[in-house]
């Protein structure tokens, strides 16, 4: 049975995107739509869109395309479509996508429930889009029960980097008042939730483009910058809850936010740092903003008071210009720095963004070649650096059973890698545990749980 007012989110792009459908469904579920299980089953089917690359689109419109055409199979059914690509392509999406009932941006998803009743009413096809966010536009809500959660701090992205589409799709910067996410903080540590994952593109530029916390108020580590103080705050909010962040940026690696990461000892000593490239001249056509040298720099002040930091990365292969020598240096940098875990893309054109306009010189099969020497480098990086963990305790919050085997749990140490260890009695996803490291493959880790770091033992749940 398939209920006219049930609805399924399938969601494409980044944690932002995840977070923007988690809001979304709770603010239809208080509206009186009901979740469905499934794809198969809803009435009203919606998906979250993704802009970033040609690919990500593809997928979607390809995606709409197939559920519009099952319409005729399933009378009643209703498609639509919210987040960044409706921004970008507003009204061309119904020409796109024929029979299209909806579509939504990023900066309006607050008039969902509205629009999906005018829909079901018969009143549609609908568009909403606005151009920029507002304070009234943050969706607060979150679901119950989970054991982790994110949280956005700062909307949208002011950086221009020449070949990204973000800043069009997601408007300028705007930050959350830092008393508005330290309560929503609190909220979701009283619900128990054991990691928290402050959410912005760019997210260490919080609080530079408007004010977020009150004037004169001193910070009690004596922190003066914005995230850091934020840091601060929030560690101070979130109830023992690891805290996690991301994206970073190099610019926003400072030396109070070094401090902030050192000393504040539930924020998780991993990051996400994306480097794009190692060569001078392509980070500058990039507009990056930084250099070879203020990466490394950036790295040196944040492993300076926090040794054992993991970073992971983001590197574009291809970009307009990128020769064989920039892609050596590519290659050097991310050797030199030492990442466990880097998602590397292809260069894509993205229409009005300035690099759109600069000939795409790389062509498809060296973008390939590229990216698979690369994900290779990484790979045997990984190992390499994993290898120091062999016969460590990691602390680890348990996740589940895991996917691959199910006589086998899987958790998340602190440096956000992945650890597999045999099933233990007593154990539940969100407790906390020790894993003694005997093995290691390049994405996760092997071991074994230490019987007194087993709260079904005894052991505080910390
Ligand atoms: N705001 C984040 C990431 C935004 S998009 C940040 O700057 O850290 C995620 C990643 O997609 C980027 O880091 C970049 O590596 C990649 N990306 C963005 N635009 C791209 C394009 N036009 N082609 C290929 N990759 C792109
Ligand atoms: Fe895009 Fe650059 Fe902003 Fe990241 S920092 S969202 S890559 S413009
Ligand atoms: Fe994609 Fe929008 Fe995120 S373009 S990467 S879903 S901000």
């Amino acid at each position: 049975m398939t209920a006219a007012n049930s609805f399924f989110i399938k969601t494409y792009g980044c944690q932002m995107n995840e977070r923007d459908s988690e809001s979304v469904q709770v603010l239809l579920s208080a509206r009186g739509f009901s979740a469905s299980p499934s794809e198969g089953e809803a009435g009203v089917i919606l998906i979250n869109t993704c802009s970033v690359r040609g690919k990500a689109e593809d997928k979607s419109i390809g995606k709409a395309r197939l559920l519009v055409a099952q319409k005729r199979i399933r009378p009643g059914l209703r498609v639509g479509l919210f987040g960044c690509m409706v921004q970008r392509l507003k009204d061309d999406l119904f020409d796109l996508i024929p029979g299209l009932d909806f579509a939504v941006g990023p900066h309006r998803l607050g008039l969902l429930p509205d629009v999906l009743a005018s829909v079901l009413a018969g009143e549609g096809p609908r568009l909403e889009v606005g151009e920029e966010r507002s304070e009234g536009d943050v969706l607060r809500g979150h679901r119950d029960g989970a054991m982790g959660a994110f949280v956005n701090i700062l909307y949208g992205c002011n950086r221009r980097c020449a070949y990204c589409i973000v800043p069009t799709v997601r408007g300028g910067e705007w930050s959350r008042p830092a008393a508005d996410v330290v309560a929503e903080v609190r909220r979701l540590a009283d619900g128990g939730v054991r990691e928290i994952t402050l959410l912005g593109q760019s997210v260490m530029s919080y609080g530079r483009t408007n004010a977020v916390w009150p004037e004169g108020e001193a910070s009690p580590g004596g922190f003066t910058e914005p995230f850091a103080r934020l840091l601060e705050a929030v560690h101070a909010a979130a109830g023992g809850a690891w805290i996690r962040f991301t994206s970073g940026h190099p610019s926003g690696c400072t030396a109070e936010v070094a401090r902030a990461m050192g000393t504040l000892p539930l924020v998780c000593p991993h990051l996400h740092l994306p480097l794009q490239s190692g060569s001078d001249r392509i980070l500058a056509r990039m507009r990056r903003g930084y250099d070879a040298e203020g990466y490394r720099q950036a790295v040196a002040r944040l492993r300076a008071q926090v040794p054992n930091l993991v970073l992971t990365t983001d590197v574009i292969v291809g970009f307009p210009g990128e020769t064989e020598e920039d892609f050596e240096a590519t290659r050097r940098l991310v050797g030199e720095i030492g990442f466990v875990n880097a998602f590397i893309f292809k260069y894509s054109p993205r229409p009005g963004t300035p690099a759109a306009d600069w000939e795409d010189t790389v062509s498809p099969e060296e973008k390939m070649r590229r990216n698979q020497v690369l994900l290779e480098d990484i790979d045997r990086q990984a190992l390499t650096l994993h290898a120091r963990w062999i016969g460590s305790d990691l602390e680890t919050v348990v996740e589940g059973v895991s996917r691959r085997n199910s006589e086998r749990w899987a958790g998340r140490t602190r440096y956000n890698i992945t650890a597999i260890f045999p099933k233990v009695e007593g154990l539940h996803p969100g407790d906390r545990i020790k894993v003694r490291i005997e093995r290691v493959r390049a994405q996760t880790l092997y071991g074994q749980v230490q019987a007194e770091s087993n709260p079904a033992n005894g052991a505080s749940a910390g």
